[in-house]
């Protein structure tokens, strides 16, 4: 979703962040809430669901193969499940828009059905590798047709069956994971997904939530083909992603002091939390609780001193969409930052180790790129010349908002191109920053 009118931010620098706010719902667990309600038996009741084009195509997905989906005025989702086997044939493709994660589960889900399936995506995404997908589904003995690179569209075609498979992820990938275990569902026998370092696991609990028995042991996670799914209601907590550019401009804005409402912190989600603490941030976590099988808590966090740190290799499949904001409070912090063991961020919605580099180095701050990492030298972030001179997010979501919270620390005016896709997972973004104090213009260019 590239846009064809150029969205941009002006930021004015200075201020600080204060108040309470609520950022909008998990982008991932809202595209597994819609998935698996949609092949549930009965109605699902969905409160807290991201309403970014991101969750929306999924959602828009399932409505093509005949699900219906109403929203009530509050914004609360009820879906009528078809169960397992009531998906309809969609009369098109189906267009999964910015989103990796819409493509990759979808595609699990997808592989098991009776009906011939495409799915598309936007310039982005038809770029981000798809094997990592389709090799394994296809030795579930789906049938898949990538373009000659392995990327989208991917034709997904009919198969006489799926059969289990024990599966070592060769990456630390919680999309392919969810594949796997939702081409499991529709599989003959046990499949089984073995992880090198914990990733997000919000399919498991969620399939817990909708009544599916997933057998976890340690490292290994299994369930069995041919069960069923009982529709239910979910409570979908605020984005710990989205949080993550208050938790980086708070900290870094003097006199900051925010309270962030209902943020998930499943803990394989809480490596931003874990690795600001260790730069020296000032975070508290209030009020845990429960909420849809996943914990939450508001988090208070004010201006504090950050130091650069050694970022722990175990923390980066736990912070992985976080690292654009992090790097922006690695530009603030007093010394060296070091990111290794990282380089599926150079084929996530852009190359974030490039791009991210890029505009730190147009701000004046020295950033190193390694092939699977960045090194950072914190110091004055600078301003950027308007115009052609603008900080390019080259259409990520994460990059555009990392470069806003930035301004509350730059010495001028920051100006960001190719913002539209903010959309995708932050929806009113502007607006809420500037509620918090954050001096952000939208415009068109
Ligand atoms: C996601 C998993 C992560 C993450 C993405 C959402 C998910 O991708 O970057 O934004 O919802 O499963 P990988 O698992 O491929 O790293």
């Amino acid at each position: 979703m590239s846009s064809v009118t150029d969205l941009r931010y002006l930021i004015t620098p200075g201020g600080s962040l204060t108040g309470r706010l609520r950022v909008p719902g998990d982008k991932s667990i809202s595209h597994r809430s819609i998935m698996l309600a949609a092949i549930a038996e009965g109605r699902s009741r969905i409160s807290g669901f991201l309403e970014g084009a991101d969750a929306l195509a999924t959602l828009a997905a399932f409505r093509a193969m005949g699900v219906e989906i109403e929203r009530s005025d509050t914004g609360e989702l009820q879906v009528a499940g078809v169960g397992m086997r009531g998906l309809k044939s969609p009369e098109g493709p189906l267009d999964m828009g910015n989103s990796g994660t819409a493509m990759r589960l979808l595609s699990g889900l997808l592989a098991g059905q009776t009906f011939p399936v495409t799915l598309i995506g936007d310039a982005s995404l038809t770029r981000r590798p798809m094997r990592r997908v389709t090799e394994p589904l296809a030795r579930m003995g789906a049938r898949i047709l990538t373009s000659p690179d392995g990327t989208a569209p991917l034709r997904i075609e009919p198969t006489p069956r799926l059969s289990g498979i024990e599966y070592p992820l060769p990456m630390a990938s919680a999309q392919v994971k969810s594949c796997l275990m939702l081409a499991g569902l529709y599989a003959e026998g046990e499949t089984c997904v073995i992880e090198t370092e914990p990733t997000r696991d919000h399919t498991e609990r969620m399939l817990t939530a909708f009544g599916y028995p997933v057998r976890r042991q340690g490292s290994r996670v299994c369930l069995s083909g041919g069960g069923r799914l009982t529709g239910c209601r979910l409570r979908i907590p605020a984005d710990i992603s989205s949080a993550a550019f208050f938790l980086v401009g708070a900290s870094i804005a003097p006199g900051s002091d925010l309270l962030l409402e209902e943020v998930g912190i499943n803990p394989t989600r809480v490596g931003v939390i874990n690795i600001l603490r260790t730069m020296g941030a000032d975070i508290e976590l209030l009020d845990r609780r429960v909420a849809g099988g996943e914990p939450v808590a508001d988090i208070r966090v004010k201006s504090a001193r950050l130091h650069g740190i050694r970022i722990p290799v175990d923390q980066v499949p736990l912070a992985i969409d976080e690292f654009p904001a992090i790097f922006i409070a690695a530009a603030c912090a007093e010394g060296e930052t070091l990111l290794s063991g990282a380089a599926e961020l150079r084929v996530k919605e852009s190359d974030r180790i490039q791009v991210m580099a890029d505009g730190l180095t147009r701000l004046g701050i020295e950033a190193e790129p390694t092939p699977d990492g960045i090194r950072i030298l914190g110091g004055e972030l600078g301003s950027t010349e308007a115009g052609e001179g603008a900080i390019d997010a080259q259409g990520d979501h994460r990059i555009a908002m990392s470069f806003a919270v930035a301004g509350l620390r730059a010495r001028g005016p920051i100006e960001v191109r190719d913002c539209a896709n903010v959309e995708t997972s932050f929806p009113g973004f502007a607006e809420l920053s500037a509620g918090a104090g954050l001096g952000i213009r939208e415009f068109q260019a």
